[in-house]
């Protein structure tokens, strides 16, 4: 029998879901906001917590808004447009506050205001799920379905590149026209200020028939189209043969960072320029500075920092974007940054000596940066560090170490609104050696 509970909603969890108490357990209550109270009805009960989905609002926050999106609720892409923008940030901001001083003890001395720019069309990349499902209509193309497996059948997206966006119907008929549309399960887009390419995942050999229907598609919609028959090793251009870089620009100070569609890049354009800059603020960049890009991608951090620093070392694991910075710092024609390839969860950083550094920004993925910050301590000792984090609990770890341990002091720590409408949390916060 369907389980429905009334219950006031407390606070928030770290996936921005409302948090009660009822019945002696703690609930997680999707699409519920902190002060309302709703009916929600039980999608699992075990035994210390459970987890439901609001059915009704009996008092509604004054930051509940309307979705502006049809999928929202089914489409797993987006999570909070229940809430009005400023509000998500409220959120996030509260998450990671909580999440610093529960695990480490650690207030900062400065909450810095968010940074984001537009919350709708930010998503310069995506990896769009495929399927073939007669009984729905054909094929569909979107993110994964809220805890399902399925594929959402979307004929536009609000949070993608609005050029992208606009390819999903034709996209979808492109497919079916295939000779096999089951047989590709996925296509990556990615957005440059100049171009626009989509990755197609294939299981089957295309034919020569398939291969006149991409490259039409592609011509006539001014994309780059890519074929991927395996691992990300196995990318090739299908048209034009000899595919522009795509590209991003900064428009304050003109640096060009290119890419390839698979690469990492920072999926929000305009976000991540504030993040930038940002960075650059934080890190008090004096012209006899010499910093150290940990985790640093396609150079996009580096190549801005090298502009006020008298050296920049960037520092990244993966040979592709490895080889992609370096081409980027040629590019710019910035003679005093080097990127060097390193794997910086190996244990042989023990013994990595990279040269004197006063200044070290980190970047690491969501798993965060616990043994390069060991190794810091160790020996750079460096006098300030930034720490970008897109996962607030490695974040709330990785400063307990350099904080409560080895001295450095939590100065400023802001949210970035990389991810708007969506529970992912970004910061960026500033250590001091004491
Ligand atoms: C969050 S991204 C940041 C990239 C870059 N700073 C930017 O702003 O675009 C994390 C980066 O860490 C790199 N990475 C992951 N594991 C690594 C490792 N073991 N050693 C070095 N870099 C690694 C990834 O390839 C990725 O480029």
């Amino acid at each position: 029998m369907v389980k429905v509970i009334e219950a006031e909603i407390l606070s928030s969890s770290s996936d921005c879901r409302g948090i009660a108490r009822q019945d002696g357990k703690v609930w997680f209550v999707d699409f519920a906001l902190p002060t309302e109270v709703v009916r929600f009805r039980v999608i699992k009960n075990k035994n210390s917590h459970g987890f439901g989905v609001v059915e009704e609002v009996l008092k509604r926050s004054p930051s509940r808004t309307e979705p502006h999106c049809e999928y929202f609720g089914i489409c797993g892409g987006c999570a909070l447009q229940h809430i009005e923008a400023s509000y998500q940030n409220v959120i996030k901001q509260q998450v990671l506050l909580d999440q610093l001083e529960r695990d480490s003890g650690i207030v900062p001395q400065q909450v810095l205001p968010p940074l984001g720019g537009s919350p709708w069309g930010y998503r310069r990349k995506a990896r769009l799920g495929v399927r073939l499902v007669p009984k729905k209509g054909g094929v569909l193309v979107g993110f994964r379905e809220k805890n399902k497996n399925y594929v959402t059948n979307l004929d536009r997206c609000l949070t993608l590149d609005q050029r992208i966006s606009h390819l999903l119907p034709s996209l979808k008929r492109l497919i079916t026209q295939l000779s096999r549309p089951d047989r590709i399960p996925q296509v990556e887009v990615a957005a440059g200020d100049n171009q626009i390419a989509l990755v197609f995942r294939h299981l089957e050999a295309l034919s020569g028939n398939d291969c006149t229907l991409l490259e039409e598609f592609a011509r006539s919609h001014d994309a780059c189209v890519y074929l991927q028959s395996g691992g990300v090793g196995t990318v090739k251009p299908l048209y034009p043969e000899e595919p522009p870089m795509l590209e991003y620009r900064f428009s304050k100070n003109g640096i060009r960072v290119q890419f390839s569609p698979t690469d990492f890049i920072q999926v929000n354009s305009s976000t991540n320029e504030l993040m930038v800059q940002r960075a650059v603020e934080l890190l008090e960049l004096k012209p006899a500075d010499n910093v150290l890009d940990l985790f640093c991608g396609v150079g996009n951090l580096t190549l801005t920092l090298a502009s006020e620093a008298s050296s920049v070392l960037g520092v990244e694991g993966d040979p592709g974007l490895v080889q992609r910075a370096r081409s980027n710092v040629r590019l710019n024609k910035i003679g005093n940054a080097k990127v060097e390839h390193f794997d910086l969860y190996s244990d042989s950083i023990e013994t990595w000596d990279p040269g004197p550094f006063n200044k070290v920004l980190i970047d690491p993925p969501r798993s965060g940066a616990l043994n390069v910050c060991k190794w810091l301590v160790g020996s750079l000792k460096p006098e300030r560090v930034i720490y970008i984090s897109c996962n607030p609990a490695t974040l709330a770890r990785d400063l307990n170490l350099l904080v409560n341990e080895h001295g450095y002091i939590l100065k400023r720590i802001g949210l970035i609104d990389m991810f708007p409408q969506t529970p992912h949390i970004e910061s960026i916060a500033e250590l001091e050696l004491s």
